[in-house]
């Protein structure tokens, strides 16, 4: 059977703090036809919230700038969700996700975030060129109940 996309959505907002918040409840709602366990939800909201703060601090590092949400789940019951940033980018991913690995030292930045993203999602994958941004895509297998699929028209 082939993989069909159950739900999408699209979201662009403001690289400002404030909207980390939101971001949050945006994901809990695209999950919440889903009906995901309460552990499920609170690993994707901290994974969003740390790609999200993220893509603010880091990507534009108090520059203007759009953050997008890309989110999906398909019929094989995984969710993704990419975080993407038209940012400063980086040079050295692999270095970038080291644990305790951080550019903001003494900014109260513990440089564990991509640690928490791997430790809460299945997969987290990260595209990044300098000068043209970040894109971090989170995976994580859902539960599919039957009465959780959206239903059709
Ligand atoms: N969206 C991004 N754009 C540019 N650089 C990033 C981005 N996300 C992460 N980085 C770089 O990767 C480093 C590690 O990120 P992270 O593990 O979240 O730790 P922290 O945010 O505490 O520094 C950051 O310090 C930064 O240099
Ligand atoms: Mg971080």
């Amino acid at each position: 059977m082939s993989v069909r996309i159950l739900n999408e959505m699209r979201l662009d907002f403001p690289a400002i703090a404030e909207n980390e918040g939101f971001a949050r409840v945006v994901v809990s709602g695209f999950m919440l036809p889903l009906n995901p366990t309460v552990e499920t939800l609170a690993d994707v909201k901290t994974a969003v919230s740390e790609a999200v703060t993220n893509a603010i601090i880091h990507g534009y590092g108090g520059e203007r700038g759009t953050v997008r949400l890309h989110g999906v789940y398909t019929t094989e019951g995984l969710l993704y969700i990419d975080v993407i940033d038209k940012g400063r980018g980086m040079a050295d991913v692999e270095r970038a996700r080291q644990p305790f690995f951080t550019t903001a030292e003494g900014e109260d930045r513990s440089g564990m975030g991509f640690t928490v993203m791997e430790s809460f999602m299945d997969q987290v994958e990260v595209k990044s060129a300098v000068g043209e941004g970040t894109t971090v895509r989170l995976i994580k297998r859902v539960e599919l109940r039957d009465e959780a699929l959206p239903r059709r028209a």
